[in-house]
């Protein structure tokens, strides 16, 4: 594995994005567990685009991943906790709740644990139990209550969509009562087991226009007391995310046989044989793979990316969604309003938006993460 540091960053590629400032001034900051990858890949960017800023270099964030899924299900997890906050870092628990026990949010508490962020389904026990297939309501309640006993800072997550986006209202408040100081309205973004129910959790123009009204009338109302963030899907931007910066620019993650991704989705891309750190060095994957160099520059593109002024903003969009959407991950993001594609993400939205749109649950009932339906979808 390359060791990123002053010396190795000098011997990349050019194509390759290097910070331009001094990062021997930059100080340890924060550190996350059980952030996702794409919020890793994205923070990266723009914290490396923050730290570019004239006197923005003594701050800085140090990222530790110690999970997917629920960090909770680790036995070892006060130990970690402890071993983090000894060395210095702020530490962060994504959870859903499940298993945050009185005992171990005080364990956790003692071993350092800076900061818990709680997920939520819903503002009702009916829709929260029904969407997460599981009877969490009332445990995440006490766990919520737990949080402020133990004087923790609380975030609260919420990812919405057709089914839940109607009770922005009912959400804010709850969150309102719970005491949280943040919380993040994060719409469906369509990959993975999302992208099989797309028809059924994607929400109306008319939806989103009254959720986004909500979110802003509350926020009027509470100001400072409470910070609401409220994500769009990409379904109805105009504009594509730079999805990981480009592949091959600033992210590489490992998947449990090895595999060498230059996105947590990319082994759905057709054309690209991913190298595996069991055969290859890191460092040959990184710098010299065809799969990590494939991506790189702008000479893959077609047009209307190609001659864009955009494409050094957003690299064309998000490959992963331009294969899903499309059948060719060379396109240009169909989400970008300039792709000849793009009436396949509208035509979807207009089809969620229409008046005699089909009820999701009782004409296309959800398709839930489990063995059956996995050994189905895989073929
Ligand atoms: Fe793979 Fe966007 S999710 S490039």
């Amino acid at each position: 594995m390359i060791e990123l540091n002053e010396d190795t960053l000098s011997k990349l590629p050019s194509k390759i994005a290097t910070p331009s400032y001094d990062r021997t001034r930059l100080k340890r900051g924060i550190a996350h567990f059980g952030v996702g990858n794409f919020h890793r890949a994205h923070q990266a960017f723009y914290i490396d685009r923050c730290l570019a800023l004239p006197d923005q270099q003594d701050w800085g964030i140090v990222g530790i991943g110690l999970s997917g899924g629920e960090p909770l299900t680790r036995d070892d997890l006060e130990t970690i906790v402890g071993e983090a906050h000894t060395l210095g870092y702020y530490t962060n628990l994504i959870t859903s709740g499940i298993g945050l026990t009185e005992e171990r949010i005080k364990a956790l508490k003692d071993a350092g644990l800076d900061h818990i962020q709680l997920s939520f389904q819903d503002s009702t026990r009916e829709v929260n139990d029904f969407l997460s297939s599981t009877r969490t309501f009332e445990l995440k309640s006490k766990v919520a209550a737990l949080i402020k006993k133990y004087e923790y800072p609380m975030v609260l997550n919420v990812v919405l969509h057709r089914l839940n986006i109607d009770h922005v209202q009912e959400i804010l408040e709850m969150a309102e009562s719970m005491g949280a100081e943040y919380v993040e309205l994060a719409n469906t973004q369509y990959y993975g087991w999302a992208w099989h129910n797309r028809e059924r959790l994607l929400p109306s123009r008319e939806q989103l226009r009254r959720a986004e009204e909500t979110t802003n009338r509350f926020r009027e109302r509470v100001g400072s007391r409470m910070r609401v963030l409220f994500v769009v899907p990409d379904y109805f931007e105009r504009r594509p995310k730079p999805c990981m910066n480009g592949l091959g620019s600033v992210f590489l993650t490992v998947t449990p046989d090895g595999t060498a991704l230059p996105c947590h989705a990319a082994k759905s891309l057709p054309r690209l044989t991913f190298p595996n750190v069991k055969d290859a060095s890191v460092e040959w994957i990184w710098r010299d793979s065809p799969a990590f160099n494939h991506y790189r520059g702008d000479s893959w593109m077609k047009e209307p990316c190609r001659s864009c002024p955009e494409k050094a903003k957003d690299f064309g969009g998000c490959r992963c969604q331009a294969y899903l959407l499309t059948g060719d991950p060379d396109n240009a993001d169909p989400v970008c309003d300039l792709s000849p594609h793009h009436h396949l993400v509208t035509e979807m939205v207009d089809k969620a938006s229409a008046p005699d749109a089909p009820s999701p649950v009782v004409e296309h009932p959800l398709i839930f993460r489990d063995r059956k339906n996995s050994r189905a979808l895989s073929g």
